[in-house]
Protein backbone atom coordinates (compact mmCIF):
# COMPACT_ATOMS: atom_id res chain seq x y z
CA UNK A 1 0.00 0.00 0.00
CA UNK A 2 1.51 3.27 -0.63
CA UNK A 3 0.03 6.53 0.46
CA UNK A 4 -1.02 9.45 -1.52
CA UNK A 5 0.70 12.42 -0.40
CA UNK A 6 -1.19 15.55 -1.31
CA UNK A 7 0.41 17.57 1.13
CA UNK A 8 3.58 17.13 -1.07
CA UNK A 9 2.39 17.42 -4.44
CA UNK A 10 0.49 20.42 -3.46
CA UNK A 11 4.00 21.94 -2.10
CA UNK A 12 5.74 20.65 -5.34
CA UNK A 13 3.18 22.09 -7.61
CA UNK A 14 2.86 25.74 -5.74
CA UNK A 15 6.91 25.80 -6.22
CA UNK A 16 6.29 25.39 -10.13
CA UNK A 17 3.68 28.14 -9.78
CA UNK A 18 5.84 30.10 -7.55
CA UNK A 19 8.82 29.90 -10.23
CA UNK A 20 6.05 30.58 -13.29
CA UNK A 21 4.74 33.95 -11.15
CA UNK A 22 8.97 34.76 -11.57
CA UNK A 23 9.71 34.29 -14.94
CA UNK A 24 6.27 36.49 -15.65
CA UNK A 25 7.47 39.30 -13.46
CA UNK A 26 10.74 39.12 -15.09
CA UNK A 27 8.99 39.22 -18.43
CA UNK A 28 7.40 42.52 -16.94
CA UNK A 29 4.37 40.80 -16.54
CA UNK A 30 1.92 41.41 -13.82
CA UNK A 31 1.39 39.55 -11.06
CA UNK A 32 -1.58 37.20 -10.79
CA UNK A 33 -4.42 38.45 -8.39
CA UNK A 34 -6.91 36.48 -6.98
CA UNK A 35 -9.75 37.56 -4.62
CA UNK A 36 -12.26 36.10 -2.53
CA UNK A 37 -15.67 36.81 -0.95
CA UNK A 38 -17.00 35.40 2.33
CA UNK A 39 -20.01 35.62 3.58
CA UNK A 40 -20.81 35.17 7.19
CA UNK A 41 -18.55 33.73 9.64
CA UNK A 42 -18.73 30.19 9.65
CA UNK A 43 -15.30 27.80 10.85
CA UNK A 44 -14.99 25.70 8.05
CA UNK A 45 -15.19 28.59 5.66
CA UNK A 46 -12.84 31.06 7.13
CA UNK A 47 -10.69 28.38 7.61
CA UNK A 48 -10.69 27.58 3.89
CA UNK A 49 -10.26 31.37 3.03
CA UNK A 50 -7.51 31.87 5.13
CA UNK A 51 -5.41 28.63 3.71
CA UNK A 52 -6.52 29.91 0.22
CA UNK A 53 -5.16 33.48 1.14
CA UNK A 54 -2.12 31.89 2.66
CA UNK A 55 -1.36 29.66 -0.89
CA UNK A 56 -1.71 32.67 -2.88
CA UNK A 57 1.20 34.17 -0.97
CA UNK A 58 3.06 31.18 -1.32
CA UNK A 59 2.39 31.14 -4.91
CA UNK A 60 3.50 35.13 -5.32
CA UNK A 61 0.00 36.15 -5.96
CA UNK A 62 -1.64 39.36 -4.84
CA UNK A 63 -5.02 38.42 -3.17
CA UNK A 64 -8.03 40.77 -2.24
CA UNK A 65 -10.61 39.10 0.65
CA UNK A 66 -13.65 40.60 0.52
CA UNK A 67 -16.12 40.34 3.84
CA UNK A 68 -19.97 40.74 4.46
CA UNK A 69 -21.90 39.78 7.46
CA UNK A 70 -24.59 36.96 6.80
CA UNK A 71 -27.16 39.18 6.27
CA UNK A 72 -26.25 40.81 3.57
CA UNK A 73 -28.33 41.39 0.78
CA UNK A 74 -28.40 38.98 -2.36
CA UNK A 75 -28.41 42.52 -4.58
CA UNK A 76 -25.49 43.69 -2.32
CA UNK A 77 -23.16 40.40 -3.11
CA UNK A 78 -24.02 40.27 -7.12
CA UNK A 79 -23.08 44.19 -6.95
CA UNK A 80 -20.19 43.05 -5.40
CA UNK A 81 -19.27 40.40 -7.90
CA UNK A 82 -20.10 42.89 -10.76
CA UNK A 83 -17.61 45.42 -9.74
CA UNK A 84 -15.02 42.14 -9.71
CA UNK A 85 -16.03 41.51 -12.94
CA UNK A 86 -14.67 44.52 -13.97
CA UNK A 87 -11.91 45.25 -11.89
CA UNK A 88 -8.59 44.68 -14.28
CA UNK A 89 -6.67 44.16 -11.36
CA UNK A 90 -8.22 40.71 -10.72
CA UNK A 91 -7.98 37.86 -13.10
CA UNK A 92 -9.96 35.89 -10.65
CA UNK A 93 -12.11 35.43 -7.55
CA UNK A 94 -14.27 33.54 -5.83
CA UNK A 95 -17.42 33.28 -3.75
CA UNK A 96 -17.03 31.06 -0.50
CA UNK A 97 -19.95 28.30 -0.33
CA UNK A 98 -22.34 27.50 1.16
CA UNK A 99 -23.91 30.99 1.38
CA UNK A 100 -26.79 32.11 3.91
CA UNK A 101 -30.16 30.46 2.68
CA UNK A 102 -31.76 33.85 2.06
CA UNK A 103 -29.20 34.03 -1.45
CA UNK A 104 -29.53 32.01 -4.33
CA UNK A 105 -26.53 30.43 -5.09
CA UNK A 106 -27.04 29.48 -8.23
CA UNK A 107 -27.58 33.38 -9.27
CA UNK A 108 -24.42 34.08 -7.36
CA UNK A 109 -22.29 31.91 -9.86
CA UNK A 110 -24.17 32.63 -13.01
CA UNK A 111 -22.70 36.27 -12.05
CA UNK A 112 -19.40 35.86 -11.97
CA UNK A 113 -18.31 36.40 -15.12
CA UNK A 114 -16.97 33.04 -16.53
CA UNK A 115 -13.46 34.35 -17.71
CA UNK A 116 -12.93 35.37 -14.11
CA UNK A 117 -14.22 32.03 -12.30
CA UNK A 118 -11.73 30.01 -11.34
CA UNK A 119 -13.60 27.85 -9.38
CA UNK A 120 -14.51 26.56 -12.58
CA UNK A 121 -18.48 26.89 -10.86
CA UNK A 122 -20.31 28.35 -14.05
CA UNK A 123 -22.34 26.61 -16.21
CA UNK A 124 -20.25 28.05 -19.26
CA UNK A 125 -16.86 26.09 -17.86
CA UNK A 126 -19.47 23.29 -16.69
CA UNK A 127 -20.51 22.58 -19.93
CA UNK A 128 -16.80 23.17 -21.76
CA UNK A 129 -15.19 20.86 -19.38
CA UNK A 130 -18.23 18.38 -20.19
CA UNK A 131 -17.38 18.41 -23.98
CA UNK A 132 -13.61 18.70 -23.62
CA UNK A 133 -12.76 22.36 -24.21
CA UNK A 134 -10.51 24.57 -22.83
CA UNK A 135 -12.05 26.13 -19.22
CA UNK A 136 -11.45 26.64 -15.72
CA UNK A 137 -11.85 22.61 -14.13
CA UNK A 138 -13.41 23.04 -10.77
CA UNK A 139 -10.76 22.89 -8.31
CA UNK A 140 -11.28 19.27 -6.09
CA UNK A 141 -11.66 17.28 -9.34
CA UNK A 142 -9.18 18.92 -10.82
CA UNK A 143 -6.81 18.17 -7.91
CA UNK A 144 -7.57 14.72 -8.06
CA UNK A 145 -6.77 14.06 -11.40
CA UNK A 146 -3.64 15.57 -10.74
CA UNK A 147 -3.20 13.35 -8.16
CA UNK A 148 -3.75 9.92 -10.23
CA UNK A 149 -1.24 11.76 -12.74
CA UNK A 150 1.28 12.10 -9.93
CA UNK A 151 1.64 8.96 -8.99
CA UNK A 152 1.17 7.61 -12.18
CA UNK A 153 -1.55 5.19 -11.24
CA UNK A 154 -3.57 3.44 -14.41
CA UNK A 155 -6.81 4.70 -15.15
CA UNK A 156 -7.49 3.81 -19.02
CA UNK A 157 -9.99 0.43 -19.31
CA UNK A 158 -10.32 0.80 -15.15
CA UNK A 159 -13.56 0.53 -13.50
CA UNK A 160 -14.18 4.02 -11.35
CA UNK A 161 -17.00 4.38 -9.06
CA UNK A 162 -18.21 8.36 -8.06
CA UNK A 163 -19.40 8.01 -4.63
CA UNK A 164 -21.69 11.51 -4.57
CA UNK A 165 -23.11 13.25 -7.12
CA UNK A 166 -22.74 16.73 -6.34
CA UNK A 167 -22.02 19.49 -8.50
CA UNK A 168 -18.54 20.55 -6.99
CA UNK A 169 -17.23 17.09 -6.62
CA UNK A 170 -19.04 13.75 -7.85
CA UNK A 171 -20.88 14.79 -11.37
CA UNK A 172 -17.27 16.61 -12.48
CA UNK A 173 -14.88 14.08 -11.22
CA UNK A 174 -17.19 11.30 -13.37
CA UNK A 175 -16.94 13.08 -16.64
CA UNK A 176 -13.15 13.81 -16.02
CA UNK A 177 -12.21 10.39 -15.12
CA UNK A 178 -14.67 9.14 -18.44
CA UNK A 179 -12.64 11.75 -20.91
CA UNK A 180 -10.25 10.67 -23.71
CA UNK A 181 -6.59 10.50 -22.45
CA UNK A 182 -5.19 9.83 -19.06
CA UNK A 183 -5.88 10.08 -16.77
CA UNK A 184 -9.18 9.39 -17.96
CA UNK A 185 -10.44 6.59 -20.22
CA UNK A 186 -11.99 5.12 -17.14
CA UNK A 187 -15.28 3.26 -17.08
CA UNK A 188 -17.34 5.22 -14.71
CA UNK A 189 -20.06 4.12 -12.35
CA UNK A 190 -21.74 7.32 -9.99
CA UNK A 191 -23.42 5.54 -6.87
CA UNK A 192 -25.59 8.12 -4.90
CA UNK A 193 -28.44 7.80 -1.72
CA UNK A 194 -30.60 6.10 -4.57
CA UNK A 195 -28.62 3.46 -5.67
CA UNK A 196 -28.82 -0.10 -4.63
CA UNK A 197 -26.43 -2.77 -4.26
CA UNK A 198 -23.61 0.24 -3.66
CA UNK A 199 -21.35 -2.68 -1.72
CA UNK A 200 -21.16 -4.92 -4.74
CA UNK A 201 -20.98 -2.00 -7.03
CA UNK A 202 -17.74 -1.12 -5.00
CA UNK A 203 -16.41 -3.95 -5.24
CA UNK A 204 -15.75 -4.23 -8.70
CA UNK A 205 -13.94 -0.79 -8.55
CA UNK A 206 -9.96 -0.21 -9.32
CA UNK A 207 -11.06 3.09 -8.09
CA UNK A 208 -13.03 4.97 -5.72
CA UNK A 209 -14.01 8.34 -5.30
CA UNK A 210 -15.87 8.66 -2.60
CA UNK A 211 -17.33 12.30 -1.83
CA UNK A 212 -20.65 11.83 -0.22
CA UNK A 213 -19.69 13.21 3.02
CA UNK A 214 -20.63 10.63 5.34
CA UNK A 215 -17.69 9.66 7.96
CA UNK A 216 -16.62 6.03 7.24
CA UNK A 217 -19.01 4.96 4.68
CA UNK A 218 -16.54 3.04 2.99
CA UNK A 219 -15.76 -0.45 5.23
CA UNK A 220 -13.47 -3.36 3.69
CA UNK A 221 -15.82 -5.46 2.19
CA UNK A 222 -16.29 -3.11 0.08
CA UNK A 223 -12.80 -2.66 -1.67
CA UNK A 224 -11.79 -5.03 -3.90
CA UNK A 225 -7.85 -5.82 -3.20
CA UNK A 226 -5.28 -3.83 -4.84
CA UNK A 227 -8.37 -0.86 -5.30
CA UNK A 228 -6.99 2.59 -5.58
CA UNK A 229 -9.06 4.70 -2.98
CA UNK A 230 -9.40 8.84 -3.24
CA UNK A 231 -11.72 10.14 0.09
CA UNK A 232 -12.87 13.54 -0.56
CA UNK A 233 -14.65 13.44 2.91
CA UNK A 234 -13.41 16.43 5.46
CA UNK A 235 -16.29 16.21 7.90
CA UNK A 236 -15.82 17.90 11.05
CA UNK A 237 -16.28 15.70 13.90
CA UNK A 238 -16.49 16.41 17.60
CA UNK A 239 -13.01 15.11 19.72
CA UNK A 240 -12.42 16.82 22.80
CA UNK A 241 -8.72 15.77 22.39
CA UNK A 242 -8.06 18.40 20.26
CA UNK A 243 -7.22 21.85 20.80
CA UNK A 244 -10.13 22.88 18.27
CA UNK A 245 -12.15 20.45 19.48
CA UNK A 246 -13.19 18.51 16.49
CA UNK A 247 -10.89 16.69 13.96
CA UNK A 248 -11.45 16.31 10.08
CA UNK A 249 -12.97 12.65 9.21
CA UNK A 250 -13.03 11.46 5.81
CA UNK A 251 -15.61 8.97 4.14
CA UNK A 252 -13.40 6.22 4.35
CA UNK A 253 -12.82 3.51 7.13
CA UNK A 254 -9.47 4.37 6.62
CA UNK A 255 -7.35 1.55 9.52
CA UNK A 256 -9.59 -1.40 7.68
CA UNK A 257 -9.18 0.05 4.37
CA UNK A 258 -6.27 1.34 3.74
CA UNK A 259 -4.32 -2.97 4.46
CA UNK A 260 -6.13 -3.69 1.51
CA UNK A 261 -5.34 -0.81 -1.26
CA UNK A 262 -2.27 0.04 -3.81
CA UNK A 263 -3.16 3.60 -3.20
CA UNK A 264 -4.62 5.09 -0.61
CA UNK A 265 -5.23 8.85 0.25
CA UNK A 266 -5.19 10.20 4.20
CA UNK A 267 -7.73 12.24 5.41
CA UNK A 268 -6.21 15.12 6.52
CA UNK A 269 -3.30 15.60 3.77
CA UNK A 270 -4.88 13.79 0.72
CA UNK A 271 -6.85 15.66 -1.49
CA UNK A 272 -7.57 18.74 0.64
CA UNK A 273 -4.26 20.52 0.38
CA UNK A 274 -4.87 19.52 -3.79
CA UNK A 275 -8.17 21.65 -4.23
CA UNK A 276 -6.53 24.98 -2.85
CA UNK A 277 -3.49 24.35 -5.37
CA UNK A 278 -5.90 23.65 -8.45
CA UNK A 279 -7.02 27.08 -7.91
CA UNK A 280 -3.63 28.93 -7.24
CA UNK A 281 -3.08 26.61 -10.54
CA UNK A 282 -6.36 28.38 -12.14
CA UNK A 283 -5.40 31.46 -11.06
CA UNK A 284 -2.14 31.32 -12.67
CA UNK A 285 -4.15 30.25 -15.98
CA UNK A 286 -6.55 32.98 -15.67
CA UNK A 287 -3.58 36.09 -15.29
CA UNK A 288 -1.78 34.58 -18.14
CA UNK A 289 -5.10 34.33 -20.45
CA UNK A 290 -4.37 30.27 -20.58
CA UNK A 291 -7.67 29.06 -21.14
CA UNK A 292 -9.69 32.43 -22.50
CA UNK A 293 -8.04 35.45 -24.36
N1 LIG B 1 -16.98 25.34 -0.49
C1 LIG B 1 -16.49 24.07 -0.43
N2 LIG B 1 -15.61 23.86 -1.43
C2 LIG B 1 -15.55 25.02 -2.13
C3 LIG B 1 -14.81 25.43 -3.27
O1 LIG B 1 -14.04 24.68 -3.88
N3 LIG B 1 -15.00 26.71 -3.67
C4 LIG B 1 -15.87 27.55 -3.05
N4 LIG B 1 -16.03 28.77 -3.55
N5 LIG B 1 -16.57 27.20 -2.00
C5 LIG B 1 -16.41 25.94 -1.54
Amino acid sequence: MELIDGKKISQEIKQEIAMQVQSILAEGGKRPTLAAILVGHDGGSETYVANKIKACEECGFNSRLIRFESDVTEDKLLEAIRQLNDDDEVDGFIVQLPLPKHISEQRVIETIDYHKDVDGFHPVNVGRMAIGLPCFKSATPAGIMMLLERYNIPTSGKRAVVLGRSNIVGKPVATLLMQKGYPGNATVTVCHSATDNIKEICREADIIIAALGQPGFVKADMVKPGATVIDVGTTRVPDSTRKSGYRLSGDVDFENVAPLCSYITPVPGGVGPMTITSLMRNTLLAASKSVYE
